[in-house]
């Protein structure tokens, strides 16, 4: 029977053509009316911290450590001008110190209260998997950048937003479709919706190189140093078992490995590290 209005054909689960729901996305991240989500049990937490008069920023931080999604907005807030007043914030450190404690959590309630949260039967699993995947690459990341003049606190931010793009596609894909169709699609498309929550977020230009062209390292057939060490970061996190549910285990990057002058014995010992901080993130 043919549907007798726009909404019927909207709400019916029809589009299963991978190619089709991915142009879908795609145009989706374009539309003025996006708006990305944020998960309300860590806006929560948040909130509930700020109550405390002897909250410590390192507490706040670890909190939003944990979604990578409030990490972006926090980023966000604190680079206007209103409150960076010209400095440059870098790290999720700098950003709660400069934008403050209460404000945050006034954020994080705005946030909560206007923004239509992704949830959907299915994903509960997958969105873990992304929550894990991001902190343990972030991890590594930072622990990587030790020895480099990348700054450790914010090779642990392009680690935790990397995969910022597969929240905002999911969001994006919502419940049209069911889990084992949307995903794959959610995949394709995380690289390509992240780069344009980061416009729209006007993250600093090199979170949006990082989340663009994480799979590859490549900015226009040009490895780029960031993006090589995410890179590397997500093969040890897969390797020992924080991969992303339905991404397959990327090859041993070579090539970013000998760009970034990481060799055996430094993976062996990121290696342990990382799995010492696995019991926190689980
Ligand atoms: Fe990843
Ligand atoms: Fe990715």
């Amino acid at each position: 029977m043919a549907a007798t209005s726009q909404s019927r054909v909207r709400a019916a689960p029809v589009v299963v053509d991978r190619a089709a729901l991915l142009a879908e996305v795609l145009a989706a991240c374009h539309s003025p009316s996006y708006t990305p989500p944020v998960t309300p049990a860590v806006g929560m937490e948040v909130l509930a911290m700020a109550r405390r008069p002897d909250v410590a920023f390192q507490d706040v931080a670890r909190v939003c450590e944990k979604d990578p999604l409030v990490a972006a907005r926090v980023l966000r807030v604190a680079q206007s001008a209103y409150f960076s007043r010209g400095a440059r914030i870098t790290s999720l450190k700098d950003a709660i110190v400069r934008v403050g404690v209460q404000t945050l959590a006034e954020l994080f309630l705005a946030e909560t209260m206007t923004t239509r949260v992704f949830r959907a039967p299915g994903y509960d699993a997958a969105m873990s998997s992304l929550r894990r995947h991001s902190a343990m690459t972030a991890h590594i990341a930072r622990a990587l950048a030790a020895p480099m003049a990348l700054h450790r606190e914010h090779a642990f931010l392009l680690g935790l937003l990397h995969d910022v793009g597969v929240a905002a596609a999911a969001y994006l894909v919502g419940t049209r479709v069911p889990f084992a169709t949307a995903w794959p699609t959610i995949l394709d498309a995380h690289a390509e919706a992240g780069k344009i929550l980061c416009r729209a977020w006007k993250l600093p230009a090199e979170v949006e190189v990082v989340v663009a062209y994480h799979h590859g390292g490549r900015v226009g057939g040009t490895l780029h140093p960031s993006a090589c060490l995410v890179g590397v970061a997500e093969w040890i996190a897969t390797e020992i078992g924080f991969g992303l549910d339905g991404e397959a285990t990327p090859p041993r990057p070579e090539t970013e490995l000998r760009l970034l002058g990481i060799d055996d014995a430094v993976i062996a010992a990121v290696t342990v590290d990382a799995k010492n901080v696995a019991a926190r993130i689980l």
